[in-house]
């Protein structure tokens, strides 16, 4: 393994994120689509075109560098770039190419992640992450993606929440392949912290010096009627063996949305005051407590890399968002080294088990057209960043100096 500096952007990242599935459409080679389309499926409808993002992503852009942002978080399809063992797609990689430059042409510097939930179906066939080969292929995949793309990279996120697709697929049985287990839940936590390392490694032999780190999904949480020990359990697996792993990484993508209350059955939806639509508890102060927590752990650069809400009510999400920016100041003038905060989501997208019921985005998308119409928060958004900034971020400028500080 080669060790080499990582060289982080350097401004304050302040962006936005997406990822393939959720707004790309057309993942037909996926264990998602397949579990959508199956009968019974449990899956509200299928993601189908998506926000047709495919093609529509200078669009994306364009917002992206109106609302003054120095940066974007996307992910690439792995089912795309390697639709069979062994195959490339020249063409997939290409087209990621032209996205990394769509980028740089706007000044945005291009967060990447290589895995977002969803697995090329020959993947998902030999086992998926139960299969004793998975960090070998995800470690080929990330080799592939850094020699075709690294020279175009600002900042690589190997897993997006590896703890969820863990959680979801072998213990709560909402994402494939619908799962429940404890011992196997512990063992895929186990195979893909491999994976995580193996694309470390990979990527960090290629091209470009960009940082590479995981991204978690952290919360909040509250024992309550002696649900301590059940909590410590949970939280265990769920956090602090990957915040263990993440040591010697670049940095960690720390995602936070709510607090989970717990008590000895295990978790208890809800909880008493403001709920969302999606039934969390509104609780922006997570994003300062995940932060610290994160911090009890490893000293490495912190990045949010998600935190926002699902819901109808822009004015919520302002407020929440309002409240969110607000607990971020405050880690880092408590001296917390966070690197980036990147809002969830740029656009109304595909909410995995739940369709498109639940509206993240500063951005609506018509189901029918795809027109794209900014929300009163995506104002809102700029706004906020721009004050922080000190400055607008730069409308164009070469890649070198497009996230100065
Ligand atoms: C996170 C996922 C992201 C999105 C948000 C709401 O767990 O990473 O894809 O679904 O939640």
């Amino acid at each position: 393994m080669t060790q080499r500096d990582a060289h982080f952007p350097a401004a304050f990242l302040w962006g936005t994120a997406t990822a393939a599935y959720q707004i790309e459409g057309g993942g037909t080679n996926t264990d998602w689509w397949r579990f959508e389309h199956r009968e019974g499926s449990i899956a509200a409808e299928p993601c189908g075109d998506a926000c047709d993002s495919w093609h529509r992503y200078g669009e994306d852009l364009d917002i992206v560098a109106t609302l003054g942002l120095n940066s974007y978080r996307f992910s690439v399809e792995w089912a795309r770039i390697e639709p069979r063992h062994g195959e490339i797609d020249r063409h997939a990689l290409e087209h990621y190419r032209a996205v990394l430059a769509a980028c740089h042409e706007r000044a945005i510097a291009p967060v990447v992640t290589l895995h977002h939930f969803t697995l090329p179906l020959w993947v998902a066939d030999a086992g998926g992450f139960e299969s004793p080969d998975i960090a070998e292929w995800m470690g080929a995949y990330a080799r592939v993606v850094g020699e075709a793309l690294g020279d175009q990279i600002a900042m690589a996120c190997t897993i997006n929440e590896p703890n969820i697709v863990a959680a979801m697929g072998y213990l709560a049985s909402v994402f494939p392949p619908e799962v429940t287990d404890w011992s196997r839940y512990v063992a895929v936590n186990g195979a893909l912290r491999r994976c995580h390392r193996a694309m470390v490694d990979a990527l960090r032999e290629g091209p470009g010096d960009f940082p590479i780190g995981m991204t978690l999904s952290m919360a909040e949480y509250e024992a309550v009627d002696d649900g301590e020990e059940a909590l410590a359990t949970y939280r265990t697996e769920m956090e602090d063996r990957y915040l263990a792993e993440v040591t010697e990484d670049d940095f960690l993508g720390v995602q936070c949305y709510t607090k989970h209350l717990f008590g000895p059955g295990g978790m208890i939806w809800g909880g008493d005051g403001e709920l969302t639509e999606m039934g969390y508890l509104f609780w922006p102060r997570s994003v300062a407590y995940t932060l610290r927590r994160a911090r009890e752990f490893t000293s490495i650069p912190l990045v949010v890399t998600e935190n926002g809400i699902g819901t109808n009510d822009d004015d919520q999400r302002i407020r929440y968002l309002t409240e969110a920016l607000a607990h971020l100041d405050e880690a880092r003038r408590d001296g917390i080294d966070v690197r980036g905060y990147f809002q969830w989501s740029l656009l109304d997208n595909f909410e995995w088990v739940l369709g498109y019921g639940p509206k993240f985005g500063l951005v609506a998308v018509d189901r029918t057209t795809f027109a794209r119409t900014p929300k009163p928060s995506a104002a809102w958004y700029a706004d906020a960043v721009a004050a922080r900034s000190g400055e607008v971020a730069p409308s164009s400028s070469t890649p070198s100096d497009e996230v100065g500080a």
